[in-house]
């Protein structure tokens, strides 16, 4: 079994009606609730469809992006570690997220420092190494910070950069498998994959690089009929799921749940 694709949990949390004030680079409308809720539903079935114990926590009015869990956490097999997100309306939701982390992990510890900050969006796990984009939401405090929390837990941190005006590194990356990494040509070319196999998200549809590879499924956004072509036919069995509203907000695949496989 690959430990940084499959996987038996994952926690996610329902959006919450405040979401139409969440956080964005640019805006492109609000996000309709009831969709966003549709597509959320289909999302976790898809998770649930793996055989995976599917986490949904209730929504979190005080935290407009709350939805996006991803960012609280990084899971290890290990332990989890809560993050310090960069963005101050959603640094209170780290702490919210470790009484879940503890229920489920006997390990998890935490980003502390007063200046570290992180996001799990910034965060690709590999089969043999961390990588972490800094980027305007993760500093190299919080990296050093991270880096020192999974060493004896026997991983290896590389810290990576995210393109200027890209929200998170997984904006523009998934894992695919061990070896194997769907990206956008302008992160590819900084040459942070290099000893990878990168499969290139099609021309004019990098808003599909936010993927996830969990157990035997490749679930995508809807929308980006070329890059879902060429995965199919590298023989990934692919799952679209609607990520309209989430898109308004920045959000995508990755950013809806935590996945992990605790060891005890
Ligand atoms: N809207 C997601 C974020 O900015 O964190």
């Amino acid at each position: 079994m690959s430990a940084s694709y499959h996987f038996t949990h994952a926690i996610t949390r329902k959006p919450s009606a405040s979401i139409t004030s969440g956080l964005r680079a640019v805006d492109i409308g609000t996000p309709d609730l009831a969709k966003m809720q549709a597509h959320h539903a289909d999302y976790i079935a898809a998770l649930r469809s793996t055989g995976a114990e599917v986490v949904e926590l209730d929504a979190l009015e005080a935290f407009p992006d709350s939805v996006f869990v991803e960012d609280t956490a990084l899971c290890l097999p290990e332990g989890a570690v809560v993050m310090r997100p960069g963005a101050p309306s959603r640094l209170g939701e780290a702490a919210l997220m470790a009484p879940h982390l503890r229920a489920l992990y006997a390990q998890v510890r935490q980003i502390s420092g007063a200046d570290s900050f992180i996001e799990g969006g910034d965060i690709l796990t590999t089969e043999t190494e961390i990588l972490v984009g800094r980027s305007a939401r993760t500093n190299a405090a919080g990296i050093v910070e991270l880096t020192a929390l999974v060493s004896d837990w026997g991983h290896t941190v590389r810290e990576v950069f995210t393109p200027p005006g890209v929200l998170h590194f997984k904006t523009d990356c998934s894992l695919l498998d061990g070896e194997t990494i769907l990206a956008t040509e302008r992160l590819a070319a900084s040459g942070c994959f290099d000893g990878y196999k990168v499969i290139h998200t099609a021309i004019g549809e990098e808003a599909c690089a936010n993927t996830i590879r969990f157990n035997d499924l490749v679930i995508m956004p809807a929308g980006f009929p070329k890059t879902r072509d060429t995965l199919v036919a590298a023989g990934y069995a692919v799952r679209e799921v609607g990520n309209s509203e989430c898109a308004k907000l920045d959000g995508g695949m990755s950013c809806l749940s935590l996945r992990f496989s605790p060891r005890g």
